[in-house]
C-alpha cells in the first residue's frame, strides 16, 4: 500500500524511496493544504529505510503563509471553533453536562445523608477513594499485569498497581513470598468465577454454604427446585452445606459428612449473612481429609479481620477473596490472595493443582483466569482507589472504626433482645444480626419496606422456621 499516496490526501509523510515524489504533510484542516510550500519546509528523517516528514511546528513558528490571507484566516476560524467544542464538552462540569443525571446523583446523595443505612454490604468511602474514582486513570487501557500489558503508556499505571498490590499484602500482614493477590476483578462474584475457572474444569465440584443459610449464590447455589441461579452453579457442579435449623450455626458435622461423600474439589467457607465467627480449623482439617483446595471469601468481614477483630483465615487457607467494598471501605471490586512458593502442608493436594514439585500453582492458573479468561482491561481507578483504601486499613483510626462497628451490632443485638426479639444464632460475632421476625407474624419485604418509608435502609433475609424449612421472615442488619 502507498500510504504516501492515500485518495483523502491523509498522510503519515511514510515514503518509499524511489517511487514516491515527496511526502504530503499530515491534513488535520478540512482537507485545505495550508501552502505548497510546505514541502520545503518538512524536515526528512531516516527510519527502518524509509523517509519520514516530520510536520513543523504550528504555532509561534515560521509560516509561509502570509498573516493577513484569506486562506489563513478561514483556516483560523475553523479551528476555534473546533477547539471551542472542544473545551465546551470537555470542561464542563456535570451539573452543566447533563443535568438529568446530575439531579439523579444529587438525590442519591441526599438519600444516603439523611437516612439510616443499615445495609451490610455497603459502606462509605471517603474522599480521597471518591476523587481517585473519578480522574484520568479511567481513559487508560492496561490489559494485562505490571510490566507486562498489551498497550504502552503504562508506566504509571504500573506503579499504582503493584502498589496496591504491596499494600494488599501489607494490610493483612502476608509474606509476599508465601502470598500473591490479584487486585484485578471487577467484583468479588468475577474474583470467586476467576479462582474456580482457574483451578477446575467444568464439571468440576466445589461445595459452600448454602445461600438460604447466609452464604453467597456464587458459591454454586442453585434453589431447591434444581434451578441455576449463578453460572458458579451452571458450569461447575455443586452440594451446599446449611445451618443448624435450631441453632442457625453451621452443622460442621453435616458439612464434614457432606463433603467426605460428595468430595469438592474446592470447599469454601464464607458467607453474605452469617453472624458469627468460622471455626476456620475445623474446614482446614475437613479440607485435608478430602484433598481439596480450600477457599475463604471474607467479602463480609475482610475489614474486621484486617483489623484483627475477626480471626484470621489467613492461617488455614489457600486462597482468599473479597469484595473491596464492604468492611473494607474501598472501592467497589474484588480481590484474590493466593498462596505461592513451597507447600507448606503435607502434599495431599490434588496433585493437577500442583506444580508437581510441591510449589503451590495458583499464581499463574489465577492471573491467567482473571486475564485473559474472564476479564479485559482493569479498572485502573478503582485500582488506585483500591491502593488508597488499602492504605488506611493500617492507621489506628481505622481499628478503632472497626472495633465501633462491632460494638454498635452488639449494642443493637443486645436491644432487640431485651425486647425479646429473635435473632438467628442469638446475637452477633461480627458487623451484622440477622432478625427473625416470623413470630412477629410479618415477612421481611414488607418489613424492609415500610422502613425504607421511614428512610431507614435494611434487606429482607431469609431463615429456617421451627420446622426447618426456609422462609422469608428474616431482616438483615449491620453497622458498617
Ligand atoms: C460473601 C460474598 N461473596 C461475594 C459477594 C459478591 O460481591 P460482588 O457484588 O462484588 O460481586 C458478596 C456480595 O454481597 C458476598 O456477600
Amino acid at each position: 500500500m502507498d500510504l504516501a499516496r492515500s485518495q483523502s490526501g491523509f498522510s503519515l509523510g511514510f515514503n518509499s524511496h524511489d517511487t514516491s515524489p515527496g511526502p504530503i504533510p499530515l491534513q488535520l484542516l478540512n482537507g485545505e493544504k495550508e501552502n505548497d510550500d510546505d514541502d520545503d519546509q518538512n524536515e526528512q528523517l531516516s527510519f527502518l529505510g524509509h523517509q519520514l516528514c516530520l510536520k513543523r511546528k504550528r504555532d509561534g513558528q515560521r509560516s509561509s503563509c502570509p498573516p493577513n490571507s484569506p486562506n489563513r484566516a478561514a483556516v483560523q476560524v475553523g479551528l476555534d471553533s473546533r477547539q471551542a467544542t472542544v473545551r465546551g464538552w470537555g470542561n464542563q462540569a456535570l451539573a452543566v453536562a447533563d443535568p438529568e443525571v446530575y439531579e439523579m446523583m444529587e438525590k442519591e446523595n441526599e438519600r444516603q445523608f439523611k437516612g439510616i443505612e443499615l445495609i451490610a454490604s455497603e459502606n462509605f468511602v471517603c474522599r480521597a477513594v471518591m476523587e481517585a474514582l473519578g480522574n484520568r486513570l479511567t481513559n487508560k487501557y492496561s490489559e494485562g499485569y505490571p510490566g507486562a500489558r498489551c498497550y504502552t503508556g503504562n508506566q504509571f499505571i504500573d506503579q499504582i498497581e503493584s502498589l496496591c498490590c504491596n499494600r494488599a499484602l501489607a494490610a493483612f500482614g502476608l509474606d509476599s513470598d508465601k502470598w500473591g493477590v490479584n487486585v484485578q476483578p471487577y467484583s468479588c462474584s468475577s474474583a470467586n468465577f476467576a479462582v474456580y475457572t482457574g483451578l477446575l474444569l467444568p464439571g468440576d465440584r466445589i461445595m459452600g454454604l448454602d445461600s438460604p443459610s447466609g452464604g453467597h449464590l456464587s458459591h454454586g447455589y442453585y434453589i431447591p427446585g434444581g434451578k441455576k441461579v449463578s453460572a458458579s452453579s451452571i458450569f461447575f457442579e455443586s452440594l451446599s452445606y446449611r445451618v443448624d435449623p435450631l441453632t442457625g450455626c453451621i452443622d460442621y458435622d453435616k458439612m464434614e459428612e457432606k463433603a467426605v461423600d460428595f468430595r469438592p474439589k474446592i470447599l469454601i467457607c464464607g458467607g453474605s449473612s452469617y453472624p458469627r465467627e468460622w471455626d476456620y480449623a475445623r474446614f482446614r482439617k475437613v479440607a485435608d481429609k478430602i484433598a481439596a483446595v480450600l477457599m475463604c471469601d471474607m467479602a463480609h468481614i475482610s475489614g474486621l479481620v484486617a483489623a484483627k477483630e475477626s480471626a484470621n483465615p489467613f492461617d488455614y487457607y489457600d486462597i482468599v477473596t473479597s469484595t473491596t467494598h464492604k468492611s473494607l471501605r474501598g472501592p467497589r471490586g474484588g480481590i484474590i490472595f493466593y498462596r505461592k512458593g513451597p507447600k507448606s502442608r503435607p502434599p495431599d493436594m490434588l496433585p493437577s493443582l500442583s506444580d508437581g514439585n510441591g510449589h503451590y500453582d495458583f499464581e499463574e492458573r489465577i492471573n491467567f483466569a482473571i486475564h485473559p479468561l474472564l476479564q479485559g482491561g482493569p479498572h485502573n481507578n478503582h485500582i488506585a482507589a483500591l491502593a488508597i483504601a488499602l492504605k488506611q486499613l493500617a492507621s489506628p483510626d481505622y481499628k478503632t472504626n472497626m472495633k465501633q462497628v462491632k460494638r454498635n451490632a452488639q449494642a443493637l443485638a443486645a436491644a432487640l433482645l431485651r425486647r425479646r426479639c429473635r435473632l438467628v444464632t442469638g446475637g452477633t460475632e461480627n458487623h451484622l444480626l440477622v432478625w427473625d421476625i416470623t413470630s412477629l407474624g410479618l415477612t421481611g419485604k414488607n418489613f424492609e419496606k415500610v422502613c425504607e418509608m421511614c428512610h431507614i435502609t435494611l434487606n429482607k433475609s431469609t431463615v429456617f422456621g421451627d420446622n426447618g424449612a426456609i422462609c422469608r421472615g428474616g431482616v438483615r442488619i449491620a453497622s458498617c
